[in-house]
C-alpha cells in the first residue's frame, strides 16, 4: 500500500491566533516555548484574521504574518495557512451589502457573527479572490507552509436573488426542460405545475416546504454552490502561486452539505472533532458509546478519499458551546487523540493553542489558558500526547485496510427525513447506520463508511442500513457484489425511491427483490415506548425457516421498535420472526443465497444486540480475522498498515483497569507491555502484516 503523507511525521498542532496578540511580542515567545515543550510541530494561522490582514479595502497588512511565520519556522514549527473567508471584515459588508445572506423568510441579515456570507455574490467572491491570491503570493514559497486550509466549516444557505437565480440555472442545467422538472418533482400534485424556470423559488416557510423534489434539489444546489465557492478559492490560491495541497475542515454529523461531493475538490480531508465525552449522551450514556460514534466519524472522513485525513480541531479540555461544559477526564486527551490516529488521521490538532481573552470563545478549552503557565493538568495531557505522537512518526501516511463497509448516503438521508411518513417523529437513520457500524467494529473489523455510489469490489461485507433512495447503478452494484460472493446486509425502508425522490413502481427494494428473496409489503410505525420482538423462527411459524448453513447461532430473542416492516418471502429463509402483534410469526430477519454470496434483510429497527450477534456470526463465518481477539468491555481496536507492518491500537474508554492478550509476534510500541489498560488508556502494537 502506498504511503501518502504531506508531512514526514504525525502533525501535532492546532488553531493559533497571534493576530489577537499583535501588541504582545512576549506572548508569541512564550507560546513558542510552550509549543516546543509539547512537541507541537505545526499551527494553523489566519482562520479568521481578515480584518487584521486587510484592515481597509485594498490596504494589506501582512508584515506581522511574515514575522510570525518566520519565527515559528526558526523554531521548527510548520504552518497550515488558512484563507480568512469564514468571517468577513466590517468594511466589506458595509460597502457591498449583497455579501450578507438572506434567510428563507427573505430577510437580509445584519453584519455579525461568522460563516454567513452569500456564496454566490460576485462581490464576495472577488474580495475573497483578492485576499487569497495575496496570501498565496506572499506565502506559497515559504518553506513553513505545508497546506492551505480553505475557509472554515462551510455551512448554511442563502436565499438572496443572486442565489435564487443561480438555483434556477442549476435546475435548467439538470433537467433541460420545465416538463422534465415537473415530472421529476411530481408537480401536478396540489396544482404546483411550473410553466417556466423563472417561477421557481427556493424552499421557504412562506411558500413551498413540502415539495420533496424541490427541497432535495435545493440541498443538492447548496452543496454544488458551496463546492463551487471552495473551488474558486482554490483557484485564487493557485493564481497566487500556491502549489501545496488544500483542505477545508468538515464537521461532525453535519447534514447541511453532502460532503462526499465537496471532498472530491480537496486534496486532504480534515474535520473538527468535538464529542461530548462523559456527558451521558448516546443510548447507554457511556463513553464507549461515544467512542463508537466518534470512530464512525473518523472512518467516514477517511473513506471520502480513502487516504489519511487530519483531525483539524479537537478540544484539549472542555468546549464552551454545549449546554454543559464537562472537563475531559485524566488520560482522555491522549486516548482520544490516539483514536483519531488509529482510524487514519495523520494529525492531532486542537482548537485552540492559546485561549482568547475576550469575546465568545474565551472559556473554550485551549492548550495554553489564561493562567499561561506550563504547570496545568491540560498542558501535561497535551505534552503526553505530543510525546507519543513523536514516537509514532512511522505511522504518517499509513493506510487502513477495511474488508467491511457501511453505506451512509446523505442524499438518501435528506430524502427520507424530508418525506412525510412512515414515522415523522423520527426514523433514526443516524442510529441505524451506527448500529451496523458498531456491530462490525465489535466483530473486530476495520470499517469504511461509504456513500452509495462507491465501488464495492474490495469488501467482503457491505451493510446498507435504511438505504431509502436507490440512485442509478446502486441496485446493480449491490447485486453484482452479492453475486460475486459478497455478504450484503440490508435493513428496512430500503430501495423505495429513485434519485428524484419518486417512488419506484412495482416490487421493492427496487431491482433487488430476487437478491434478497423477498419483497416489501407494509411498514408499521411504532409509537415511542412500544416494542416488538425478534424471536427464533420455528417450523410451525413459517415455511421458509432457515436451516443448515443458513441457521446462524443467534440468541432466542431481541427487542425492536420504531419501524417494523412486513415482507413477503420470495425465496429467502427466515432466521427470526416477529414475536408480537398481528404480525407475530412474520419474517423479521431473513437470509437469501444469491450467486456466490448471501443477502440478509433486517426488517425492523432492532436493538444493538441483534446487529452485534448477527455481524459477529457473519464475520466469523466469512473468515475475516479480527484486529484483536477477546477484547475486554469498553475497549475497542482498530489498525493501520504500511504494507509491511500492521499497527494495532486498543483503547479503553472507562475508568476501570482491564487487560488485553498481546498476540504472539506483536511488539508493544506504546503502553503497558503486559497488555494492562488502566482507565482511559491505550496500547499500540506492531506486527508483520499478514
Ligand atoms: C469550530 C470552529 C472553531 C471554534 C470551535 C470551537 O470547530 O471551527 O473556530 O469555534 O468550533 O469548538
Ligand atoms: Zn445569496
Amino acid at each position: 500500500m502506498d504511503n501518502q503523507t504531506i508531512f514526514p511525521s504525525l502533525i501535532h498542532g492546532g488553531d493559533y491566533n497571534p493576530d489577537q496578540w499583535l501588541d504582545r511580542p512576549d506572548i508569541l515567545e512564550a507560546d513558542i516555548r510552550m509549543m516546543k515543550k509539547a512537541k507541537i510541530n505545526c499551527v494553523t494561522l489566519c482562520v479568521f484574521a481578515w480584518s487584521t490582514l486587510e484592515p481597509a479595502e485594498g490596504e494589506f497588512n501582512l508584515q506581522w504574518l511574515h514575522d510570525v511565520v518566520d519565527r515559528l519556522y526558526e523554531n521548527g514549527i510548520y504552518v497550515i495557512m488558512a484563507t480568512p473567508s469564514g468571517a468577513r471584515p466590517r468594511w466589506l459588508a458595509e460597502k457591498y451589502p449583497e455579501v450578507l445572506r438572506i434567510n428563507a423568510q427573505r430577510q437580509r441579515m445584519l453584519f455579525g457573527e461568522r460563516h454567513n456570507h452569500c456564496y454566490t455574490s460576485p462581490a464576495y467572491r472577488e474580495k475573497v479572490r483578492i485576499i487569497d491570491k495575496k496570501l498565496a503570493e506572499e506565502f506559497a514559497s515559504h518553506p513553513a507552509v505545508i497546506l492551505w486550509h480553505i475557509s472554515n466549516e462551510f455551512s448554511g444557505e442563502c436565499h438572496c436573488p443572486l442565489c435564487r437565480d443561480a438555483f434556477r440555472s442549476w435546475l435548467k442545467n439538470r433537467y433541460g426542460s420545465i416538463d422534465r422538472l415537473n415530472h421529476a418533482w411530481w408537480t401536478a400534485f396540489w396544482s404546483h405545475t411550473y410553466n417556466d424556470f423563472s417561477q421557481i423559488e427556493s424552499p421557504s416557510p412562506l411558500g413551498d416546504s413540502s415539495l420533496h423534489g424541490l427541497s432535495l434539489d435545493w440541498k443538492r444546489f447548496v452543496t454544488a454552490q458551496t463546492t463551487d465557492f471552495l473551488v474558486a478559492e482554490k483557484k485564487a490560491l493557485q493564481e497566487g502561486g500556491a502549489r501545496q495541497p488544500v483542505t477545508t475542515n468538515l464537521m461532525r454529523d453535519f447534514t447541511g452539505l453532502d460532503y462526499s461531493v465537496l471532498a472530491k475538490e480537496i486534496d486532504i480531508v480534515s474535520w473538527d472533532n468535538y464529542p461530548f465525552w462523559h456527558s451521558g449522551s448516546g443510548s447507554t450514556g457511556s463513553d464507549i458509546e461515544i467512542a463508537y460514534e466518534t470512530a464512525l466519524q473518523h472512518d467516514l472522513m477517511r473513506s471520502y478519499r480513502h487516504r489519511p485525513f487530519l483531525m483539524m480541531e479537537s478540544s484539549p479540555s472542555s468546549m464552551n458551546w454545549p449546554p454543559i461544559s464537562r472537563l475531559r477526564r485524566p488520560g482522555t486527551v491522549p486516548l482520544t487523540s490516539m483514536q483519531a490516529i488509529a482510524h487514519g488521521s495523520d494529525s492531532v490538532q486542537y482548537f485552540q493553542i492559546r485561549q482568547s481573552r475576550g469575546s465568545s470563545e474565551k472559556f473554550h478549552g485551549a492548550v495554553i489558558d489564561h493562567y499561561g503557565g506550563e504547570d496545568t493538568r491540560v498542558f501535561a495531557e497535551v505534552c503526553k500526547t505530543g510525546e507519543d505522537l513523536a514516537a509514532l512518526s512511522c505511522l504518517a501516511g499509513t493506510q487502513v485496510d477495511a474488508k467491511a463497509a457501511v453505506i451512509a448516503d446523505m442524499e438518501s438521508r435528506w430524502a427520507m427525513e424530508a418525506a412525510a411518513g412512515p414515522r415523522n417523529k423520527g426514523l433514526h437513520y443516524r442510529e441505524a447506520v451506527l448500529k451496523s457500524y458498531r456491530a462490525l467494529r465489535e466483530a473486530g473489523l476495520n470499517v469504511d463508511v461509504i456513500d452509495s455510489g462507491a465501488p464495492l469490489d474490495s469488501y467482503k461485507i457491505v451493510a446498507a442500513p435504511m438505504l431509502y433512495m436507490f440512485k442509478e447503478g446502486v441496485p446493480e452494484r449491490l447485486r453484482s457484489f452479492t453475486e460475486g460472493g459478497g455478504i450484503l446486509i440490508m435493513t428496512c425502508w430500503s430501495g423505495i425511491v429513485d434519485e428524484n425522490d419518486l417512488c419506484y413502481e412495482g416490487a421493492t427494494p427496487h431491482a433487488l427483490t430476487n437478491v434478497l428473496g423477498l419483497r416489501f409489503e407494509e411498514i408499521d410505525g411504532l409509537p415511542d415506548g412500544v416494542t416488538n420482538r425478534f424471536v427464533r423462527a420455528k417450523d410451525a411459524d413459517i415455511n421458509g425457516k432457515a436451516a443448515g448453513e443458513d441457521d446462524l447461532n443467534l440468541p432466542d430473542s431481541f427487542s425492536c421498535d420504531t419501524l417494523c416492516e412486513l415482507v413477503r418471502l420470495e425465496g429467502a429463509k427466515a432466521l427470526m420472526v416477529y414475536g408480537d402483534d398481528f404480525y407475530a410469526g412474520h419474517p423479521a430477519l431473513t437470509v437469501n443465497r444469491f450467486g456466490k454470496g448471501a443477502a440478509y434483510y433486517v426488517c425492523a429497527d432492532a436493538e444493538q444486540a441483534l446487529y452485534t450477534s448477527l455481524y459477529g456470526e457473519i464475520a466469523a463465518r466469512a473468515g475475516i480475522a479480527p484486529v484483536l481477539k477477546d477484547l475486554p468491555e469498553n475497549t475497542c481496536a482498530a489498525s493501520r498498515t504500511d504494507g509491511q507492518y500492521e499497527y494495532i491500537f486498543a483503547g479503553h474508554y472507562a475508568p476501570d483497569c482491564v487487560q488485553i492478550k498481546i498476540p504472539q509476534g506483536s511488539e508493544v510500541l506504546c503502553g503497558n507491555k503486559d497488555g494492562i489498560l488502566e482507565g482511559y488508556s491505550y496500547i499500540i502494537l506492531r506486527r508483520i502484516s499478514s
